[in-house]
Protein backbone atom coordinates (compact mmCIF):
# COMPACT_ATOMS: atom_id res chain seq x y z
CA UNK A 1 0.00 0.00 0.00
CA UNK A 2 3.13 2.54 0.78
CA UNK A 3 4.75 1.34 -2.79
CA UNK A 4 1.05 2.43 -4.71
CA UNK A 5 1.24 5.74 -2.34
CA UNK A 6 4.66 7.05 -3.39
CA UNK A 7 4.10 5.81 -6.85
CA UNK A 8 0.65 7.58 -6.93
CA UNK A 9 1.99 10.64 -5.65
CA UNK A 10 4.61 10.19 -8.51
CA UNK A 11 1.97 10.13 -10.91
CA UNK A 12 0.05 12.84 -9.51
CA UNK A 13 3.52 15.10 -9.74
CA UNK A 14 4.08 14.45 -12.62
CA UNK A 15 1.22 15.34 -14.36
CA UNK A 16 1.36 18.43 -12.64
CA UNK A 17 4.66 19.54 -12.63
CA UNK A 18 6.63 17.49 -15.03
CA UNK A 19 9.46 17.05 -15.20
CA UNK A 20 10.30 14.89 -12.14
CA UNK A 21 13.28 15.36 -10.27
CA UNK A 22 13.25 12.51 -8.10
CA UNK A 23 13.09 8.59 -9.91
CA UNK A 24 9.80 6.89 -8.77
CA UNK A 25 10.41 3.80 -6.71
CA UNK A 26 10.25 0.73 -9.36
CA UNK A 27 7.08 -1.02 -10.30
CA UNK A 28 8.46 -4.28 -9.08
CA UNK A 29 7.52 -3.55 -5.74
CA UNK A 30 4.08 -3.80 -6.60
CA UNK A 31 1.43 -6.20 -4.97
CA UNK A 32 -1.76 -7.08 -7.45
CA UNK A 33 -4.39 -8.63 -6.50
CA UNK A 34 -5.61 -11.21 -9.69
CA UNK A 35 -9.33 -12.44 -9.53
CA UNK A 36 -9.40 -15.44 -12.15
CA UNK A 37 -12.92 -17.21 -13.27
CA UNK A 38 -11.49 -20.45 -13.26
CA UNK A 39 -9.91 -23.52 -15.17
CA UNK A 40 -12.93 -23.78 -17.55
CA UNK A 41 -10.65 -24.32 -20.94
CA UNK A 42 -7.37 -24.86 -21.80
CA UNK A 43 -6.84 -20.90 -22.84
CA UNK A 44 -7.58 -19.91 -19.32
CA UNK A 45 -5.00 -22.23 -18.25
CA UNK A 46 -2.81 -20.38 -20.52
CA UNK A 47 -3.62 -16.64 -18.52
CA UNK A 48 -3.23 -18.24 -15.60
CA UNK A 49 0.43 -19.57 -16.27
CA UNK A 50 1.14 -16.40 -18.35
CA UNK A 51 -0.22 -13.98 -15.58
CA UNK A 52 2.14 -15.91 -12.52
CA UNK A 53 4.80 -15.76 -14.64
CA UNK A 54 4.71 -12.43 -15.86
CA UNK A 55 4.36 -11.19 -12.02
CA UNK A 56 7.68 -13.35 -11.42
CA UNK A 57 9.95 -11.61 -13.89
CA UNK A 58 8.82 -8.22 -13.15
CA UNK A 59 8.97 -9.16 -9.48
CA UNK A 60 5.59 -8.24 -8.31
CA UNK A 61 3.83 -9.96 -5.62
CA UNK A 62 0.61 -11.12 -7.15
CA UNK A 63 -2.41 -12.45 -4.97
CA UNK A 64 -4.08 -15.18 -6.74
CA UNK A 65 -7.99 -16.10 -6.30
CA UNK A 66 -9.54 -18.42 -8.24
CA UNK A 67 -13.32 -17.85 -8.24
CA UNK A 68 -13.84 -21.91 -9.57
CA UNK A 69 -16.87 -20.02 -12.11
CA UNK A 70 -18.78 -18.20 -9.50
CA UNK A 71 -19.33 -13.77 -9.42
CA UNK A 72 -19.93 -14.15 -5.79
CA UNK A 73 -16.52 -15.62 -5.28
CA UNK A 74 -15.00 -13.08 -7.65
CA UNK A 75 -16.45 -10.40 -5.63
CA UNK A 76 -15.20 -11.99 -2.12
CA UNK A 77 -11.86 -11.67 -3.87
CA UNK A 78 -11.84 -8.04 -4.60
CA UNK A 79 -13.09 -7.23 -1.17
CA UNK A 80 -10.32 -9.27 0.32
CA UNK A 81 -8.12 -7.64 -2.50
CA UNK A 82 -8.82 -4.06 -1.61
CA UNK A 83 -8.55 -5.10 2.97
CA UNK A 84 -5.31 -6.16 2.50
CA UNK A 85 -4.81 -2.97 0.33
CA UNK A 86 -3.40 -4.42 -2.49
CA UNK A 87 -1.48 -1.84 -5.17
CA UNK A 88 -3.69 -2.69 -7.75
CA UNK A 89 -6.38 -5.59 -8.95
CA UNK A 90 -7.03 -7.67 -12.09
CA UNK A 91 -10.23 -9.21 -12.74
CA UNK A 92 -11.40 -11.49 -15.28
CA UNK A 93 -14.99 -11.33 -15.03
CA UNK A 94 -16.96 -14.09 -15.17
CA UNK A 95 -20.23 -12.55 -16.57
CA UNK A 96 -20.56 -8.78 -17.34
CA UNK A 97 -23.23 -7.35 -15.33
CA UNK A 98 -23.04 -7.21 -11.46
CA UNK A 99 -20.10 -5.46 -10.57
CA UNK A 100 -21.08 -1.91 -10.05
CA UNK A 101 -20.89 -1.94 -6.38
CA UNK A 102 -17.58 -3.78 -5.63
CA UNK A 103 -15.95 -1.78 -8.52
CA UNK A 104 -17.05 1.08 -6.66
CA UNK A 105 -15.47 -0.21 -3.44
CA UNK A 106 -11.94 -0.69 -5.46
CA UNK A 107 -12.60 3.19 -6.54
CA UNK A 108 -13.22 4.53 -2.86
CA UNK A 109 -10.31 3.02 -2.06
CA UNK A 110 -7.93 4.66 -4.74
CA UNK A 111 -6.87 0.64 -5.99
CA UNK A 112 -7.15 0.89 -9.76
CA UNK A 113 -8.89 -1.89 -11.37
CA UNK A 114 -7.99 -3.46 -14.62
CA UNK A 115 -10.21 -5.95 -16.65
CA UNK A 116 -9.03 -9.05 -18.29
CA UNK A 117 -9.58 -10.51 -21.66
CA UNK A 118 -13.60 -9.56 -20.55
CA UNK A 119 -15.68 -6.52 -20.49
CA UNK A 120 -18.41 -5.44 -17.52
CA UNK A 121 -21.25 -3.49 -18.21
CA UNK A 122 -20.67 -0.74 -15.81
CA UNK A 123 -19.79 2.72 -16.09
CA UNK A 124 -16.02 3.04 -17.37
CA UNK A 125 -14.59 5.54 -14.55
CA UNK A 126 -15.18 2.75 -12.66
CA UNK A 127 -12.11 0.48 -14.06
CA UNK A 128 -8.90 1.85 -14.97
CA UNK A 129 -8.69 0.02 -18.46
CA UNK A 130 -9.62 -3.24 -20.20
CA UNK A 131 -7.02 -5.80 -21.82
CA UNK A 132 -8.90 -7.84 -24.28
CA UNK A 133 -9.58 -8.67 -27.70
CA UNK A 134 -12.30 -7.33 -30.21
CA UNK A 135 -14.83 -10.18 -29.36
CA UNK A 136 -17.39 -8.94 -31.67
CA UNK A 137 -14.86 -8.94 -34.48
CA UNK A 138 -13.52 -12.53 -33.54
CA UNK A 139 -17.20 -13.74 -34.21
CA UNK A 140 -16.99 -12.11 -37.32
CA UNK A 141 -13.76 -13.46 -38.43
CA UNK A 142 -15.31 -16.69 -37.83
CA UNK A 143 -18.51 -16.29 -39.51
CA UNK A 144 -16.73 -14.58 -42.39
CA UNK A 145 -14.62 -17.67 -42.47
CA UNK A 146 -17.51 -20.03 -43.08
CA UNK A 147 -19.48 -18.22 -45.50
CA UNK A 148 -16.26 -18.28 -47.79
CA UNK A 149 -16.03 -21.80 -46.93
CA UNK A 150 -19.80 -22.98 -47.84
CA UNK A 151 -19.40 -20.58 -51.24
CA UNK A 152 -23.18 -19.93 -51.57
CA UNK A 153 -24.12 -23.64 -50.54
CA UNK A 154 -26.76 -24.32 -48.21
CA UNK A 155 -25.56 -24.73 -44.46
CA UNK A 156 -27.11 -25.07 -40.96
CA UNK A 157 -25.03 -24.31 -38.61
CA UNK A 158 -25.23 -25.09 -34.75
CA UNK A 159 -23.78 -22.86 -32.24
CA UNK A 160 -22.40 -23.77 -29.14
CA UNK A 161 -22.22 -20.53 -26.97
CA UNK A 162 -19.98 -19.44 -24.33
CA UNK A 163 -20.70 -18.85 -20.65
CA UNK A 164 -24.05 -17.37 -20.45
CA UNK A 165 -24.27 -13.64 -19.80
CA UNK A 166 -20.33 -13.50 -20.44
CA UNK A 167 -19.21 -10.78 -22.80
CA UNK A 168 -16.88 -13.34 -25.30
CA UNK A 169 -20.86 -15.19 -25.34
CA UNK A 170 -22.80 -12.07 -25.93
CA UNK A 171 -20.27 -10.49 -28.81
CA UNK A 172 -18.90 -13.48 -30.32
CA UNK A 173 -22.66 -14.54 -31.31
CA UNK A 174 -23.40 -11.35 -32.40
CA UNK A 175 -19.90 -11.30 -34.61
CA UNK A 176 -21.16 -14.11 -36.15
CA UNK A 177 -24.81 -13.32 -36.75
CA UNK A 178 -23.50 -10.16 -38.44
CA UNK A 179 -20.88 -12.18 -40.70
CA UNK A 180 -23.64 -14.21 -41.49
CA UNK A 181 -26.39 -11.59 -41.90
CA UNK A 182 -26.81 -11.07 -45.38
CA UNK A 183 -26.29 -15.13 -46.63
CA UNK A 184 -29.19 -16.58 -46.41
CA UNK A 185 -27.91 -19.90 -47.51
CA UNK A 186 -26.67 -19.69 -43.84
CA UNK A 187 -28.68 -20.30 -40.72
CA UNK A 188 -28.16 -21.31 -37.11
CA UNK A 189 -30.60 -24.26 -36.68
CA UNK A 190 -29.68 -24.68 -33.32
CA UNK A 191 -27.83 -22.67 -30.66
CA UNK A 192 -27.09 -23.74 -26.40
CA UNK A 193 -24.65 -22.99 -23.75
CA UNK A 194 -21.61 -25.33 -23.23
CA UNK A 195 -20.24 -23.01 -20.52
CA UNK A 196 -16.76 -22.84 -22.43
CA UNK A 197 -15.85 -26.12 -21.06
CA UNK A 198 -14.40 -29.71 -23.54
CA UNK A 199 -17.92 -31.70 -21.74
CA UNK A 200 -20.57 -29.65 -21.88
CA UNK A 201 -19.21 -29.08 -25.53
CA UNK A 202 -19.64 -33.10 -26.01
CA UNK A 203 -22.47 -33.13 -23.84
CA UNK A 204 -24.52 -30.22 -25.88
CA UNK A 205 -23.37 -31.69 -29.32
CA UNK A 206 -24.80 -34.97 -28.71
CA UNK A 207 -27.98 -33.37 -27.83
CA UNK A 208 -27.88 -31.47 -30.77
CA UNK A 209 -27.09 -34.33 -33.24
CA UNK A 210 -29.87 -36.75 -31.13
CA UNK A 211 -32.58 -33.46 -32.04
CA UNK A 212 -31.30 -33.45 -35.70
CA UNK A 213 -32.06 -37.09 -35.92
CA UNK A 214 -28.33 -37.90 -36.55
CA UNK A 215 -26.81 -34.65 -37.45
CA UNK A 216 -27.02 -35.46 -41.16
CA UNK A 217 -28.53 -32.01 -41.91
CA UNK A 218 -25.57 -30.74 -39.45
CA UNK A 219 -23.31 -28.66 -41.99
CA UNK A 220 -21.16 -26.45 -39.58
CA UNK A 221 -20.86 -26.00 -36.36
CA UNK A 222 -19.66 -22.86 -34.53
CA UNK A 223 -18.08 -22.96 -30.95
CA UNK A 224 -17.33 -20.00 -28.85
CA UNK A 225 -14.18 -21.75 -27.79
CA UNK A 226 -11.94 -24.43 -28.76
CA UNK A 227 -12.66 -26.64 -25.83
CA UNK A 228 -16.12 -26.98 -26.51
CA UNK A 229 -14.93 -27.93 -30.54
CA UNK A 230 -12.97 -30.38 -29.17
CA UNK A 231 -15.48 -31.88 -27.14
CA UNK A 232 -18.09 -31.60 -29.55
CA UNK A 233 -15.68 -32.95 -32.63
CA UNK A 234 -15.98 -36.15 -30.11
CA UNK A 235 -19.67 -36.46 -30.02
CA UNK A 236 -19.60 -36.00 -33.89
CA UNK A 237 -16.90 -39.17 -34.01
CA UNK A 238 -18.79 -40.94 -31.82
CA UNK A 239 -22.46 -40.28 -34.17
CA UNK A 240 -20.31 -41.79 -36.79
CA UNK A 241 -20.04 -38.52 -38.47
CA UNK A 242 -16.65 -36.90 -39.94
CA UNK A 243 -15.87 -33.37 -38.07
CA UNK A 244 -14.23 -31.48 -40.28
CA UNK A 245 -15.90 -32.63 -43.69
CA UNK A 246 -19.67 -33.65 -42.39
CA UNK A 247 -19.87 -31.16 -40.38
CA UNK A 248 -17.44 -28.61 -40.98
CA UNK A 249 -15.46 -26.96 -37.59
CA UNK A 250 -15.14 -23.37 -36.27
CA UNK A 251 -13.95 -21.98 -33.18
CA UNK A 252 -11.85 -19.20 -31.10
CA UNK A 253 -8.97 -19.26 -28.81
CA UNK A 254 -6.20 -21.34 -30.75
CA UNK A 255 -5.41 -23.59 -27.96
CA UNK A 256 -2.73 -26.23 -29.05
CA UNK A 257 -5.08 -29.19 -29.39
CA UNK A 258 -7.11 -27.34 -31.82
CA UNK A 259 -4.49 -27.53 -34.15
CA UNK A 260 -4.10 -31.25 -33.59
CA UNK A 261 -7.56 -31.80 -34.26
CA UNK A 262 -6.61 -29.52 -37.70
CA UNK A 263 -3.76 -31.53 -38.20
CA UNK A 264 -5.97 -34.68 -38.37
CA UNK A 265 -8.81 -32.77 -40.66
CA UNK A 266 -11.10 -33.05 -37.80
CA UNK A 267 -11.43 -29.11 -37.68
CA UNK A 268 -11.17 -26.33 -40.15
CA UNK A 269 -10.43 -23.07 -38.77
CA UNK A 270 -9.64 -20.84 -35.15
CA UNK A 271 -9.34 -17.84 -34.57
CA UNK A 272 -6.35 -17.03 -32.27
CA UNK A 273 -6.85 -15.10 -28.86
CA UNK A 274 -3.54 -14.50 -26.98
CA UNK A 275 -3.11 -15.54 -22.94
CA UNK A 276 -0.99 -13.00 -22.23
CA UNK A 277 -3.49 -9.88 -21.32
CA UNK A 278 -0.91 -9.80 -18.11
CA UNK A 279 2.04 -8.23 -20.01
CA UNK A 280 0.07 -4.96 -21.51
CA UNK A 281 -1.85 -4.95 -18.32
CA UNK A 282 1.51 -4.67 -16.10
CA UNK A 283 2.91 -2.26 -18.57
CA UNK A 284 -0.16 0.16 -18.20
CA UNK A 285 -0.08 -0.20 -14.63
CA UNK A 286 3.70 0.43 -14.49
CA UNK A 287 3.55 3.38 -16.11
CA UNK A 288 0.69 4.59 -14.43
CA UNK A 289 2.41 4.36 -10.90
CA UNK A 290 5.71 5.29 -12.48
CA UNK A 291 4.76 8.43 -13.82
CA UNK A 292 0.87 8.57 -13.74
CA UNK A 293 0.23 7.64 -17.32
CA UNK A 294 -3.44 6.64 -17.65
CA UNK A 295 -3.74 4.17 -20.20
CA UNK A 296 -6.90 3.92 -22.68
CA UNK A 297 -9.90 2.17 -22.24
CA UNK A 298 -9.35 -0.22 -23.83
CA UNK A 299 -6.07 -2.20 -24.59
CA UNK A 300 -6.61 -4.31 -27.56
CA UNK A 301 -4.89 -7.38 -28.37
CA UNK A 302 -4.76 -9.15 -31.76
CA UNK A 303 -7.03 -11.77 -33.36
CA UNK A 304 -5.92 -14.15 -36.05
CA UNK A 305 -7.45 -16.48 -38.24
CA UNK A 306 -5.93 -19.94 -38.40
CA UNK A 307 -6.92 -22.96 -41.42
CA UNK A 308 -5.73 -25.90 -41.88
CA UNK A 309 -3.44 -24.78 -44.40
CA UNK A 310 -1.31 -23.14 -42.35
CA UNK A 311 0.72 -26.13 -40.90
CA UNK A 312 -1.08 -26.72 -37.59
CA UNK A 313 1.15 -29.51 -36.52
CA UNK A 314 4.20 -27.51 -36.46
CA UNK A 315 2.00 -25.02 -34.30
CA UNK A 316 1.06 -27.35 -32.06
CA UNK A 317 4.30 -28.37 -30.93
CA UNK A 318 4.88 -24.63 -30.58
CA UNK A 319 2.10 -23.91 -27.91
CA UNK A 320 2.15 -27.26 -26.56
CA UNK A 321 4.30 -26.84 -23.64
CA UNK A 322 3.06 -23.07 -23.17
CA UNK A 323 0.55 -23.86 -20.13
CA UNK A 324 -2.39 -24.33 -22.50
O1 LIG B 1 -12.81 -14.66 -22.11
C1 LIG B 1 -12.10 -15.46 -22.96
C2 LIG B 1 -12.72 -16.81 -23.09
O2 LIG B 1 -12.85 -17.40 -21.83
C3 LIG B 1 -11.94 -17.82 -23.88
O3 LIG B 1 -12.16 -17.73 -25.24
C4 LIG B 1 -12.48 -19.08 -23.33
O4 LIG B 1 -11.77 -20.24 -23.66
C5 LIG B 1 -12.41 -18.75 -21.90
O5 LIG B 1 -13.00 -19.57 -21.08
Amino acid sequence: MEVRKLYLAAGLLAAAVAPLTAAPALAQDLTIGFSQIGSESGWRAAETTLTKLQAEERGIDLKFADAQQKQENQIKAVRSFIAQGVDAILLAPVVATGWDSVLEEAKDAGIPVVLLDRTVDAPKDLYMTAVTSDLVHEGRVAGQWLVDAVDGKDCNVVELQGTTGSSPAIDRKNGFEQAIADHGNLKIIRSQTGDFTRAKGKEVMESFIKAEGGGGNICALYAHNDDMAVGAIQAIKEAGLEPGKDILVVSIDAVPDIFQAMAAGEANATVELTPNMAGPAFDALDAYFKNGTVPPKWIQTESKLYTQDDDPLKIYEEKKNLGY
